[in-house]
């Protein structure tokens, strides 16, 4: 089973002001020094909104701010890293003005995380219903059984057949994509509003990526939980996100309903995106397309568009003034010559 996504006609541009979102980001702005005395603006000026129940993909190639806005919006930069602008909401409540105790909280309960490389986060010689019962207990007292109890229905959630033999495995006896897929499940042992999934399918192969983007489809249909998933993938955000952020040099650079992105995306970028997705069967040898060009030194940007070195499209006032992300025809897009003005 895996989530089609909505159809897209703008739904994003229309959607009613007055409910509130799930998640609110506005402005976020986070750096890290250079190591040259200067500062790498990692997170440049980011806002968007999810609303309670959908799964939001941010997509962008590797080192264009991912994992740095999930970890702003978790209060979890480090110094020297410093967020230094925005305002995170989540149910009302800045999680960017609270407390690390109160963060800790709300991090432990209604904000889960599931991150690349599984095989750090479970012992790996301890049963895997002992770890999870402990997870359970963690935050709530009830009895061990009960708490396997629980285990074993989230395992079956995620799509396990025998949740019960696979409870008296221990970690070091499964593949990485299977213990993926307990993470996901122990993800969800609180009820949490919110799950992040960072690259939560790098490196795991095609097999097992169907089986984890599966498991995710199905926290989305069975729970109503809202998720955030991030990739450098357009190719696994596409299958269950309802709506697509694309990322680029720490900016949103396009915003809007998966079916929009995918079949009428006004960005260069989001366009050169979609096309480096493989069509067919890949084997070895296979030359998988790439996007030419590399992008920028985040810590050498200066104003206009950073695409615009790789841009076929780029105008004189590309490389002057920053494009704003503004509503388009079908989706949210800076760029100051969306492919949605240009002749097919
Ligand atoms: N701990 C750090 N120290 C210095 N710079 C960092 C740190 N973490 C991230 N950055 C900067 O932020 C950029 C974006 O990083 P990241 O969010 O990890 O990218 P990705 O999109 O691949 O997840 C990096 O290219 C780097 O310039
Ligand atoms: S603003 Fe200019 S350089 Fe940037 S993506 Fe649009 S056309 Fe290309
Ligand atoms: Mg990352």
């Amino acid at each position: 089973m895996t989530a089609q996504p909505a159809a897209g006609t703008g739904a994003l541009l229309d959607r009613p002001r007055e409910r509130d979102p799930l998640l609110a980001v506005t402005g976020l702005t986070t750096s890290f020094p250079d190591g040259d005395g200067g500062r790498v603006q990692a997170l440049d000026d980011v806002s968007f909104t999810v609303q309670a129940g959908r799964t939001v993909g941010i997509v962008g190639e590797s080192g264009s701010g991912k994992s740095v806005l999930l970890r702003s919006i978790l209060g979890l930069i480090d110094p020297p890293g410093v967020v230094e602008r925005g305002d995170v909401v989540f149910e009302g409540v800045s999680l960017t003005q609270s407390s690390e105790a109160a963060l800790r909280r709300i991090r432990g309960r209604d904000i889960s995380t599931v991150f690349q490389n599984p095989a750090g986060a479970l012992n790996p010689v301890v049963k895997v219903g002992d770890q999870f019962v402990e997870a359970v207990r963690l935050h709530e007292r009830v009895s061990r059984p009960a708490a396997y109890e629980r285990a074993l229905a989230l395992v079956t959630d995620v799509g396990f057949d025998d949740a019960a033999a696979l409870m008296a495995t221990r970690p070091y006896e499964l593949s990485s994509g299977v213990v993926q897929r307990i993470l996901i499940a122990m993800a969800l042992v609180h009820g949490p509003k919110l799950i992040l999934a960072d690259e939560p399918t790098t490196n795991l192969d095609v097999t097992v990526e169907a089986q984890i983007l599966d498991a995710i489809a199905r926290i989305q249909v069975e729970y109503s939980t809202t998720v955030i998933i991030v990739s450098h993938d357009m190719g696994v955000v596409s299958q269950v996100s309802d709506e697509i952020v694309v990322m680029y040099a720490g900016r949103i650079v396009e915003h809007g309903e998966t079916a929009d992105v995918l079949t009428r995306p006004a960005h260069p970028y989001t366009r050169a995106l979609i096309e480096s997705v493989p069509t067919g069967r890949i084997t070895a040898g296979t030359r998988l397309p790439t996007i030419p060009g590399t992008p920028p030194d985040l810590s050498r940007l200066g104003p206009g568009c950073a695409f615009a070195e790789r841009c076929a499209y780029a105008t004189d006032r590309c490389v002057t003034q920053t494009p704003p992300l503004v509503p388009g025809t079908h989706t949210l897009r800076a760029c100051h010559n969306p492919l949605e003005a240009v002749a097919p």
